[in-house]
């Protein structure tokens, strides 16, 4: 009789199959940096799939806002006839697409606007019962190691699978539970060890707080029922992510359940597959999924135009939800009752040889005029009309890495190249008012000062003098006091 062995998932663990070797965080950097896929396009092309706008975001959340309203006041006039239930449905449903605005939002990518984008992301967190400041770091660490056993806080179906805790989470009876519990215990001070794991210390009285609040706003509403001695006001906050929400796990489940493990090429284990307009609205575009994976950065709205560009570099995106279920059932039912190594294989169609770094649009200047610093430790970086306006070059000196910056007109800053969350390169960024946005998490550094301003990243940057000479950016490579 086969033997089913049983992954550890926990964070602490990770690679823990018999035999199998632990990975640490060296071990998976390392095998990042040499296989980690990126697509092959011209650094304008993405530039330009990147660029924030407010407009397109507000239609869409005003939009949602209505839909809210109106399903929510219909349901309320329909309760107490049969006409409620479908009513409550087709709220539920719009209410948990709130899960999909806390994922976009915690990117920070649908608005140009910084607070827009913060707001957005606190009420839908509180919607979707993902407390915000926990899940920030949890997502930021499903982006670096994506479906990585033992790193990875978000592996929706482990291992093997379990085929009642996914029906279940049609209904959200598996997830949400334990979300709700993690929430009482963050209120009461006490998290478990994997919130430990990838929440930093100075986050958490944050994440105490934010708990409370939660615990606060939703024991008014259980009152405000006694008061009134009815369920209803209790049938508009967290009980709708319950009753409606089997949209976001159709959809959701598609994004990797059934695919590659312990891989570092997201075409392995992350999906595209094409939706009808009603749920792509929902989803806010993240049936495209592994072009969310492949570039963060690039906001909800731009993900079908990056699909047509990279789509010969990946593979083919499944045509219909059918298609996916029809590949993934008989997937999850052999990793449930035979084999739980088994997993479907993607065809990828170039080889993975490509790397995160290799694929930055970095400047390593390689002529002796270009590496050499002078008396005073100024470097020539490059050719000032090689930069364009609000733009970013890497350069590499001396083994550092480093980041040149033009902002409006002809300011040139210069900073430390790698970020000091987990070290992207920042070339492979976006300059956005005045901040460079890093590509892994999309946290944001002041580029005149330096400073982190937008989580996940806490640590500043160095920032170095740049000054133009001749038509040549000259930077000293000698950090700024202070
Ligand atoms: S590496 Fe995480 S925000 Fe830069």
């Amino acid at each position: 009789m086969a033997v089913r062995m049983k992954r550890n998932y926990s964070l602490s663990g990770g690679f823990s199959d018999a035999g199998a070797v632990a990975l640490d965080d060296d071990l998976i950097e390392a095998r990042m940096e040499q296989t980690w896929w990126s697509p092959d396009i011209p650094r304008q092309q993405l530039k330009a799939l990147m660029q924030r706008r407010d407009s397109p975001a507000v239609r869409h959340f005003g939009l949602w806002i209505v839909l809210l309203v109106v399903s929510g006041s219909a349901a309320a006039l329909s309760w107490g006839t049969w006409w409620a239930v479908p009513a409550f449905l087709i709220y539920g449903t719009i209410y948990s697409s709130s899960d999909a605005r806390w994922h976009e939002c915690g990117h920070g990518t649908p608005f140009r606007t910084h607070w827009l984008n913060e707001i957005f992301y606190h009420i839908s967190s509180f919607m979707t019962i993902r407390e915000g400041i926990l899940w920030r770091w949890s997502h930021a660490r499903h982006h670096t190691h994506t479906y990585i056993v033992g790193r990875d806080p978000e592996i929706q179906v482990q291992r093997p699978a379990d085929l009642l805790k996914i029906l279940m989470d049609f209904f959200y009876l598996r997830s949400g539970p334990p979300e709700i519990w993690r929430i009482i215990r963050n209120a009461a001070g006490r998290p478990d060890t994997n919130v430990l794991d990838f929440v930093p210390e100075s986050e958490r009285a944050k994440m105490y707080w934010s708990s409370r609040i939660y615990v606060a706003v939703v024991a008014g509403f259980a009152v405000w029922s006694l008061a009134v001695g009815s369920f209803l006001p209790m049938m508009f906050v967290w009980l709708p992510r319950f009753y409606g929400g089997w949209l976001h796990q159709l959809l959701g489940l598609t994004q990797h359940a059934g695919l590659a493990e312990d891989t570092f090429d997201h075409r392995e284990n992350t999906r595209t597959v094409y939706v009808n307009p009603i749920f792509r609205y929902l989803y806010m575009n993240m049936n495209y999924h592994l072009e969310h994976h492949t570039t963060p950065m690039i906001p909800y709205h731009a993900l079908p135009q990056y699909h047509e560009l990279i789509k010969n570099q990946t593979p083919p995106a499944y045509t219909s939800l059918w298609q996916v279920y029809r590949e993934m059932i008989p997937a999850l039912i052999k990793q449930a009752t035979e084999d739980p190594s088994y997993h479907l294989t993607r065809a990828v169609p170039t080889p993975i040889t490509q790397s995160t770094a290799e694929s930055m649009p970095t400047a390593v200047p390689s002529s002796p005029e270009f590496s050499q610093a002078d008396a005073q430790d100024w470097v020539a970086v490059c050719a000032a009309d090689e930069l364009d306006e609000n733009d970013v070059l890497g350069f590499e000196h001396r083994g550092r890495v480093y980041a040149i910056y033009r902002l409006d007109g002809d300011t040139y800053y210069a900073t430390d190249g790698l970020c000091t969350h987990e070290g992207a390169a920042l070339a492979g960024g976006l300059v956005v008012d005045g901040c460079i946005e890093c590509p892994m998490h999309n946290g944001r550094f002041d580029i005149p000062t330096g400073q982190a301003v937008r989580r996940p990243v806490r640590k500043n940057l160095r920032v170095y003098p740049v000054e133009q000479r001749d038509g040549q950016i000259m930077m000293r490579v000698i950090q700024q006091p202070g």
